[in-house]
């Protein structure tokens, strides 16, 4: 597997027609990135148009090798990544992203808009089905209605890209880029069935799901001046990957939620006591006051807090920790020197 350690990739989201390869262009440039376009990646891979992949192998085969690319894309760094129209609509694709919290910006535009720009495009198979300019725009209605709760559940952030030119949207995403590189680099992890929230014991963990808890996550971040990385897993080796990769990036502080790892994982104690870097370790729930074997927690003594029971509330807390831990570090060294 490849480490995580580089600039994350940005991913370009949004419908066909939004412009994501122009704008991921100019990114790229801007930041100097190497860009890749699926769809023009799987182009030139299979040395067919996508018209022709969809005519000759079908949607499925498309799909499939799209899901595969991504994956590969995922385990790269410092790339600006143009997403196909309906790469989130596989679920596994969608959750990927998630899980790697991959910071997927929506090109959003209106469907009047996609219209206007694709009524003389004959390269999109999908649009191919309507016989008219009527049948055109409904079929773009309906699609991007259809699409328009996954967009929302995937994306890091929104653009309105219905006015804004190529450029001006490229310029200020750059922008946006270059201060958050000034900004604490803190990563959050989660552990086993965390990416489960609002499907598990919701008495116990709540209502809302994991893609509201990094959203949450990223606002208390941001109020902190944190860029905040969010990753889950269900494995315990791909966790300690992660520290790992954290020690080598150089993360500055972790807040961790282990699941039942915590109760158990002494590789995942080792992993956070080499690594050196400030880790608070949180609970959404009072591990104090539930089953005996929850109570037992093998992962605090290497972290410098335990916060727990305080539902997404822990995750604020936990970024606050590591805050004041830092600035703490910061106040002694200064005074030292
Ligand atoms: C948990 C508590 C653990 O005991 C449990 O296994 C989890 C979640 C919490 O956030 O409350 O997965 O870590």
């Amino acid at each position: 597997m490849n480490k995580l350690t580089g600039s994350e990739n940005l991913y370009l989201m949004g419908f066909m027609g939004c412009g994501k390869t122009s704008v991921g262009t100019k990114l790229a440039q801007l930041l100097g990135r190497s860009f890749c376009d699926i769809d023009l990646e799987l182009q030139r891979r299979e040395g067919k148009t996508v018209s022709e992949i969809f005519s000759k192998m079908g949607e499925a085969y498309f799909r499939k090798i799209e899901s595969e690319l991504l994956r590969e894309l995922m385990e790269t760094t410092d790339h600006i990544i143009a997403l196909g129209g309906g790469t989130i609509i596989p679920s596994q694709n969608a959750r990927l992203l998630l899980q790697r919290g991959a910071k997927v910006i929506w090109l959003d535009v209106s469907a009047e808009m996609i219209y206007e720009r694709l009524k003389n495009d004959h390269t999109r198979p999908l649009l191919e089905k309507a016989e008219s300019c009527e049948q055109k725009k409904d079929l773009i209605s309906k699609m991007l209605k259809q699409r328009q709760p996954k967009y929302t559940r995937v994306a890091r952030c929104r653009v309105d890209a219905n006015e804004a030119d190529i450029a001006e949207i490229a310029y200020m995403l750059a922008d946006k880029e270059k201060t958050e590189a000034m900004q604490l680099n803190i990563w959050v992890l989660n552990g086993p069935n965390l990416n489960f929230l609002g499907i598990r014991e919701p008495a116990i963990y709540g209502t809302q799901n994991y893609p509201a808890l990094v959203n949450y996550v990223q606002e208390e971040g941001a109020k902190l001046n944190m860029k905040v990385r969010c990753l889950q897993s269900n494995y315990e080796g791909e966790l300690i990957d992660w520290l790992q990769d954290a020690y080598d990036e150089g993360v500055d502080g972790i807040v961790i939620n282990p699941g039942a790892l915590t109760h158990y994982s002494y590789s995942l104690r080792d992993a956070i006591a080499s690594i050196q870097i400030p880790t608070v370790e949180v609970h959404l729930s009072e591990i104090a006051s539930r089953e005996p074997f929850r109570q037992v927690s093998v992962t605090k003594d290497v972290c410098i807090d335990q916060i727990s029971g305080l539902g997404f509330g822990s995750y604020r807390a936990g970024l606050q920790k590591i805050n004041d831990f830092l600035k703490k570090t910061v106040e002694k060294n200064l005074k030292i020197g």
